[in-house]
């Protein structure tokens, strides 16, 4: 191509493609694609001139020992390589890069090695961690996941919801209705309920008052104020540092709101300073965002008493993690009702002349409809956790392919995780979606316990005849159907890879998956491995072995841990 094209092969590499594997079984491997060949494509070629041009190309180019065939297609040169050489090849990198298959791709190497912050899940304390916060926790994970599989650097960072007038309430309802043994405890439980026993009681002027005041002084620093509010940040970061590990979630930092009081003073002192801060008659402080400088689009930054609100502390956490990560990105993963925060905070970055704003981003997502545990609507994290894991060791109870395990309540967590996660992921992130226990517990459909029971499958598979393995093995008698979908599909990896990358999306990677796993399934069925003649069965097991490889780092940059046994 490179030679009748007269353009240098690595010009090449983002035009050529593996084909997705179909139903109806095109048997070409790769594609090029006529249209992103020129540089001005979409618009102004017409198909038929793509068709044209791809016949023609189609026409010089010859087969040779590594490409059997040459067709042209709709817009498209298809190529089949030789049927030897693919399964070869295909299996051989698959197993020696393991892990690593698909991110060492060169479709990565022209990608610039980055820092990135990446700040997500961000609970506030003694209010209700709900589902949103559920989406950003798993969604920052797997964001973190994939850019460190890449080669960037990630740090993560959990920004709490650890101060404002809320913790004056709380105070005050700790000091009438607080158990201290309680607190110890079971932190989040308790101080939610000590928060929503003096929200009821907050009607009360009195009460109202005594808030303030313990705010107050919390504010100016009061030693006993402060060390009771450390307290509840201590014991509540512990239960959530316990709950994450659960999910398989950690963090570099726990970072808060909490952080940032003094410091958003000196960011309304700098915009102050730069004449960005404009006094209302309301005597509140706010910075003009509107092109024409009308106020018709602006943020308020200030409270009448001079205090911060929530978007001055974010200038401020988002200027001291510039100054002490020196990151190249910045990521910040909430729901979409955030949207107009974030678009605000960036924009003052921008005007206070800070140019790294250009490289921020808030990763937004949609909002999740009516998930409720047998106990009611959610509340806390953990019980989700433990609604998901009891229904799966259910299902596992009355399944009778169920097989013995050693632990049933930690594979009953991962399987859960899984269905949960592919459940949320399967669609475009910014999407709403109406929650489903059932969907999500499907055991054939499109779900997480699909993708764990195919890998269990898999593994068993290897177990039972992994003693017979030889090092050398032919593997190019892989010449069925089956199995040659298998391997045009693990060809994708790569490129799904490089979407997901792109975009942030997870839906490409878990789609991928859940392809794989139907077509492993298949295979399985059709490809025995038991009973085959010793040559083909070995490289039947190199075959799987592949599937369950990609599968299984697949799933992990998804945030799941497959099991081996269910
Ligand atoms: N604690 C906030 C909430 O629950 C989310 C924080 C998002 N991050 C930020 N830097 N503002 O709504």
């Amino acid at each position: 191509l490179s030679k009748v094209l007269d353009l240098p092969p690595e010009n090449l590499i983002k035009s050529i493609s593996a084909v997705p594997v179909s139903k109806k079984r095109c048997v070409a491997d790769f594609q090029l694609s006529v249209a992103s060949l020129t540089e001005d494509s979409s618009s102004n070629c017409l198909a038929q001139d793509l068709n044209l041009q791809a016949q023609k190309l189609a026409e010089r180019l010859k087969c040779d020992g590594v490409v059997s065939e040459i067709s042209a297609g709709p817009g498209t040169v298809n190529f089949t390589i030789n049927r030897e050489l693919l399964a070869k090849a295909v299996l051989q990198q698959v197993l020696k890069d393991g892990s690593e298959y698909g991110v060492k791709s060169e479709l990565f190497s022209a990608v610039p090695r980055q820092k990135a912050v990446i700040e997500f899940s961000s609970p506030n304390i003694a209010k209700k961690f709900h589902v949103g916060h559920l989406r950003s926790t798993i969604i920052g994970n797997f964001i973190a996941n994939l850019k460190k599989a890449l080669g960037h650097e990630v740090v993560r960072i959990n920004y709490l919801g650890d101060w404002g007038m809320q913790f004056g309430l709380l105070g005050v309802g700790f000091q009438s209705f607080g158990d201290k043994e309680k607190l110890k405890s079971s932190p989040l439980q308790h101080l939610f309920e000590v928060y929503v026993q003096i929200n009821k009681a907050a009607e009360d002027e009195n009460t109202k008052k005594m808030a303030k005041d313990f705010f107050r002084k919390l504010e100016e620093h009061d030693e006993q104020t402060l060390s009771l509010w450390k307290q509840f940040r201590d014991f509540s970061i512990e239960e959530y540092v316990r709950i994450y590990k659960r999910l398989g979630v950690h963090f570099d930092e726990y970072s808060g709101e909490s952080f940032y009081q003094e410091k958003s003073q000196e960011v309304l002192k700098i915009l102050e300073d730069k004449g960005l801060l404009q006094k209302t008659t309301k005597g509140t402080g706010i910075v003009d965002l509107s092109e024409k400088k009308d106020f018709s689009s602006f943020s308020t930054v200030m409270r009448s008493d001079g205090t911060s609100l929530y978007i001055t502390r974010d200038l401020a956490a988002a200027i001291d993690r510039m100054n002490k990560h020196s990151c190249d990105t910045m990521i910040y993963v909430t729901d979409k009702s955030q949207s107009t925060h974030f678009q605000h905070l960036f924009q003052i970055l921008k005007l206070m002349g800070y140019n790294w704003a250009e490289r921020c981003q808030h990763v937004s997502f949609g909002l999740v409809q009516g998930m409720k545990t047998r106990r009611g609507e959610v509340i806390f994290l953990e019980d989700v956790l433990n609604e998901v894991r009891s229904r799966v060791l259910q299902n596992m109870a009355s399944a009778k392919t169920t097989k013995e395990m050693e632990d049933p309540m930690e594979t009953a967590e991962k399987v859960g995780l899984a269905a949960l996660i592919i459940q949320d992921f399967r669609g475009l992130l910014s999407s709403d979606y109406q929650f489903s226990w059932d969907r999500a517990l499907q055991s054939r459909g499109d779900t997480g316990m699909f993708l764990q029971y195919t890998h269990a499958r898999l593994h068993s598979l290897e177990q039972m005849h992994g003693n017979e393995l030889l090092p050398d093995v032919n593997v190019a008698c892989l010449q069925e159907p089956d199995a040659i979908s298998v391997l045009q599909h693990l060809l994708r990896y790569d490129e799904v890879l490089y979407r997901s990358s792109q975009d942030l999306q997870p839906k490409h990677i878990v789609s991928y998956l859940l392809t794989l796993s139907h077509l492993a399934a298949v295979a399985h069925k059709s490809l025995p491995v038991k009973g085959s003649a010793p040559e083909l069965a070995q490289a039947r097991l190199r075959l799987f072995q592949a599937a369950r490889s990609v599968l299984a780092s697949g799933m992990r940059l998804l945030g799941i841990t497959p099991v081996t046994r269910m």
